[in-house]
């Protein structure tokens, strides 16, 4: 038995309730977006629809049809167009295997895509040339930085089965009056590259020329120069850029026609007047293209023009029968990069507001309103006018300081009396003046104040003759 004094002492010990512990709530971190992926926020939209609609318009003007490619595609069909040896294929790819095996890639361009439609469909017994257009995100596993992404949008036109000089002129002209419409100065950088038979020569001659810089160049420079020497006149490398002064030009190996249909591309573009900068290194990073190359330059951004073209394309006359089509069918086509526009828009001010901001906006006061509201958003819509709203809010105050925000011309006002009544209070922001009025012709009689602020007025009927005395 224990001595009593230990067990007093044990009574008095205040019993403790257990301790229950609560599991804490982990604060989870929203996911990231991943490195060169973007979102297109709302306030961002006006200057994507704008250039939308500007393509669309030329698109139609020109008589372009529009396809919608897939964005996954074998990869073997980038690595037989764009060129094995090319900076997309080698390092920039999206490329993995399907569950089935299959070996898949996220398209990094499109233009190999619209040659294998081209064949797929059978487009050779199209009337030749067919125009395609198109507008869809493209994938390349690109160092991010400003303008460039690993999702981008590009739009592009191509030109499939005619070989005249002709063709390449107006895809220039269709560029630039694009970027004319859309308020944005361009210039076009333009070369020829010849084909690949006349290239062989030329590659030989620009690789003796280097031979005794060897070691002044990078290791990226030294591999171009050994695995894809066209590459060099591309290098950012400034020493190398002084060193390309004096190294060959491709120019002078390309056959007689190659130079004639070159000049007659020039010939065109003067005649429209389309400003273009002959450029000797433009060679662009896709090996499909043959003779006329060409870039869209903002105009004044002759620097940095490496990784800020706004578009670019050319001549790819081989690449149909690559893909196994039909020898000798010629094409030739551009792409823009949307991003790019849209960066340019937004440095000129251009198109900041949505063309369908909402001028009007619905204010309820308790349940019944709430449910007549569905009904008038429907009114609406029908007569195309847009309404805004705060469901969320209760308050006419707090609903009154959003319309506010909004910056609508006028805001309706429905609460229980006007719903019983079959009235509803039409208040103009500007002026604070309400008015009570039928709420069955509340749609014709927005529409007229809408009007009348924005300067549209009804026409007086025609006088016919003298009134009567
Ligand atoms: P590209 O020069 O590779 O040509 O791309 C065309 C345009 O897409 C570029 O001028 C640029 O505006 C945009 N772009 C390219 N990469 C990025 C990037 N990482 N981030 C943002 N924008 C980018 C082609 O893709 C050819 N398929 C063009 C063509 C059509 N050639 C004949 N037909």
């Amino acid at each position: 038995m224990p001595p009593i004094k230990k067990l007093e002492k044990d009574k008095k010990k205040p019993i403790k309730a257990p301790v229950v512990e609560v599991p804490k709530k982990k604060v989870k971190a929203a996911p990231e977006l991943l490195r060169g992926f973007r979102d297109i926020l709302p306030e961002e939209q006006p200057r994507w629809d704008l250039v939308q609609d500007t393509v669309r318009q030329l698109a139609d003007a020109y008589s372009f049809g529009r396809v919608e490619l897939p964005i996954l595609e074998r990869t073997e069909l980038f690595i037989r167009t764009v060129g094995k040896q090319t900076d997309i294929v080698e390092k920039e790819m999206y490329a993995f295997e399907d569950a089935a095996g299959e070996k898949v890639a996220l398209r990094p361009e499109a233009t190999a895509s619209i040659a294998r439609t081209y064949i797929n469909h059978g487009m050779l017994n199209l009337p030749q040339p067919v125009k395609l257009w198109y507008w869809g995100p493209m994938f390349r596993h690109d160092r991010p930085q400003a303008g460039r992404y690993r999702q981008f949008n590009q739009f592009g036109f191509e030109v499939i089965g005619v070989e005249d000089p002709i063709v390449d002129a107006q895809l220039i002209i269709i560029a630039t009056q694009l970027f004319r419409d859309l308020g944005i100065d361009v210039t076009i950088q333009i070369n020829s590259i010849g084909t690949p038979e006349m290239r062989q020569a030329y590659l030989a001659e620009l690789v003796s020329y280097f031979r005794p810089y060897r070691s002044q160049l990078s290791d990226d420079d030294k591999r171009r120069l050994q695995k894809n020497p066209l590459r060099i006149l591309d290098s950012k490398d400034p020493a190398v850029q002084e060193l390309l002064a004096g190294a060959p030009q491709i120019i002078d190996w390309l056959s007689e026609p190659a130079k004639q249909h070159f000049m007659k591309v020039l010939e065109f573009l003067d005649e429209m007047e389309v400003p273009y900068v002959l450029n000797p290194h433009l060679v662009r990073g896709l090996d499909y293209y043959t003779h006329t190359v060409f870039e869209i330059w903002e105009a004044g951004d002759e620097g940095e023009h490496a990784q800020n073209a706004l578009g670019g394309g050319g001549r790819y006359d081989q690449l149909i029968e690559i893909l196994g089509g039909r020898p000798e069918t010629p094409a030739c086509g551009f792409a823009v990069g949307v991003e790019r526009v849209v960066k340019a828009l937004a440095q000129r001010g251009i198109a900041n507001e949505a063309k369908n901001k909402p001028k009007v906006f619905f204010a309820q006061l308790g349940d019944a309103a709430r449910r007549s509201g569905l009904r008038i958003f429907e009114d609406f819509r029908k007569q195309g006018i847009s309404v805004a709203e705060a469901f969320g809010k209760s308050a006419l105050k707090a609903q009154l300081e959003v319309a506010n925000k909004l910056d609508v011309d006028l805001t309706l006002i429905l609460g229980q009396k006007e719903v019983l009544d079959g009235t509803i209070i039409i208040r103009d922001m500007e002026l604070g003046a309400q008015e009570i009025v039928d709420s069955s012709k509340i749609v014709e009689l927005v529409k007229k104040r809408l009007d009348k602020k924005a300067g549209i007025v009804e026409e007086p009927l025609p006088v016919i003759g003298p009134s009567a005395p």
